[in-house]
């Protein structure tokens, strides 16, 4: 690697993490070749594995024809949604060692690399690359703070999703065809599962995919607007209502994997995929996932979580220009990739999530992104707090932190203070 700023490994395991963080410039010429004439592009993310590293792969090889001048690095630290990642991209940024380019959600965790400083004003690119007329306004003002855009979406992911195994639904006559229509239907349907003796007929992991759990049991009790609200401190978090939201997420939870609180979500998903478990509530990154398996399409299905049909949970993923970056003429031509409407689709016709540009023609994606195109266009949109777009990084900490102590304690009191006093921060 030549100019690059760090190379950043990590590898997680079914049992146990093992990380291996080598930052600050490296001299190491080991590419060696023609290849190390060109010049390093350090990409930080967290899509190591499986459908998240064919979708960076894809937007790779568009990088390739796009910025000749330019090398790729991969500075992917694995861990869903950025569990591992975010910690040590956090360490690179406070020791002003930051990578090319790194990836945020668009919405408040943005907002933060943007109040300290991090990240640069790139609105000019928009202006240059026609960015501004390519992507829609909600999207835009999710990344706009003062008048200025400090990064490019790569994607729009669904969060509100449930992902399904048939062959399980029918040991106990569950009509897998749809969603059961509320909460407390499908909590019937997970007794009826426990009776046909699947023992953990929800499976679900560690952290953000708890979150997730939590979040779409409060978008279906609360409603798309005070759900919103919520985030925005408007919905009082103290409230009878949320109240009764965590009691039946508390009981969603005693449906779930004993440990869950030691795996990554794709072994969540994996339980579903060997008939282990009947459901998993994950965002549509699971579509890559299944693709990248080869998981055939009638061995699985999905359907919005039970009460928030209609409504569309989104993140989206965007690249920035961090200040102080090595090279930022290598790390334009990134964003300028990203923004493309060739990056946006070899990117997610591979990563599940659909383009974050308007211009993209739905029959070049598969079957799943057709449905969730039609959905964000006919759907009410909220956002989603464990992937950044209504919390800062702040708030997200303290939530999972409350999360985790309740897979244990599993007090809802504890909890809901936790989760309004979260709400409350910044
Ligand atoms: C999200 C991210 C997605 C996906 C997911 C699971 O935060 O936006 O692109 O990678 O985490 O790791």
């Amino acid at each position: 690697m030549r100019g690059g700023w760090s190379k950043t490994f990590a590898v997680i395991g079914a049992v146990g993490l093992l990380a291996v963080s080598a930052c600050g410039n490296s001299n190491d010429n080991s590419t060696g070749g023609d290849a190390s004439a060109n010049k390093d592009v350090t990409v930080f993310t967290w899509w190591a594995d499986g459908g998240e590293k064919a979708g960076l792969d894809g937007l790779v090889s568009a990088f390739a024809t796009d910025c000749k001048d330019y090398k790729f690095v991969n500075s992917a630290v694995a861990g869903g949604a950025g569990s591992n990642a975010k910690q040590v991209l956090a360490n690179d940024l406070a020791a002003k060692k930051p990578p090319a380019t790194f990836q945020a959600h668009a919405g408040a965790e943005l907002g933060d690399y943007i109040k300290n400083g991090q990240v640069d004003d790139v609105s000019d690119l928009y202006k240059e690359w026609g960015l501004d007329k390519a992507f829609p306004q909600s999207l835009l003002d999710n990344l706009t703070v003062d008048g200025k855009i400090y990064s490019v979406p790569a994607n729009v992911h669904r969060a509100n999703m449930v992902w399904a195994n048939p062959a399980v639904l029918k040991k106990a006559n569950i009509d897998a065809t749809k969603a059961p229509a509320s909460v407390d239907a499908w909590i019937a349907d997970m007794e009826k599962l426990k009776a046909a003796g699947v023992k953990a007929p929800l499976a679900t992991s560690k952290g953000f995919a708890q979150e997730m759990v939590l979040e779409v049991v409060l978008l279906a009790e609360l409603g798309p607007d005070k759900f919103t609200g919520l985030w925005k401190g408007e919905t009082d978090a103290g409230g009878a209502d949320v109240t009764a939201a965590l009691t039946k997420y508390q009981k969603l939870l005693s449906y779930s994997n004993v440990d869950r609180d030691a795996i990554d979500w794709p072994d969540a998903l994996g339980y579903v995929n060997k008939a282990q478990a009947a459901y998993t509530v994950m965002g549509d990154w699971v579509a890559a996932q299944q693709l990248s398996d080869k998981v055939p399409d009638s061995a699985y299905t999905y359907w919005p979580a039970p009460g928030t049909a209609g409504n569309f949970q989104f993140l989206s993923d965007s690249f920035t220009l961090p200040t102080g970056g090595q090279d930022p003429d290598g790390a334009k031509c990134w964003l300028k990739t990203v923004g493309s409407a060739e990056g946006q689709k070899a990117f997610n016709t591979k990563k599940g999530s659909i383009p974050a540009r308007s211009d993209a023609v739905a029959t070049d994606y598969p079957k799943y992104q057709q449905s969730a195109m039609a959905d964000w266009t006919a759907n009410k949109i909220v956002p989603s707090c464990a992937h950044g777009a209504a919390c800062s990084l702040g708030q997200n900490d303290s939530i999972l932190s409350a999360i985790s102590q309740f897979s244990g304690k599993q007090d809802v009191a504890t909890l809901q203070k936790a989760l309004a006093t979260a709400i409350k921060s910044s």
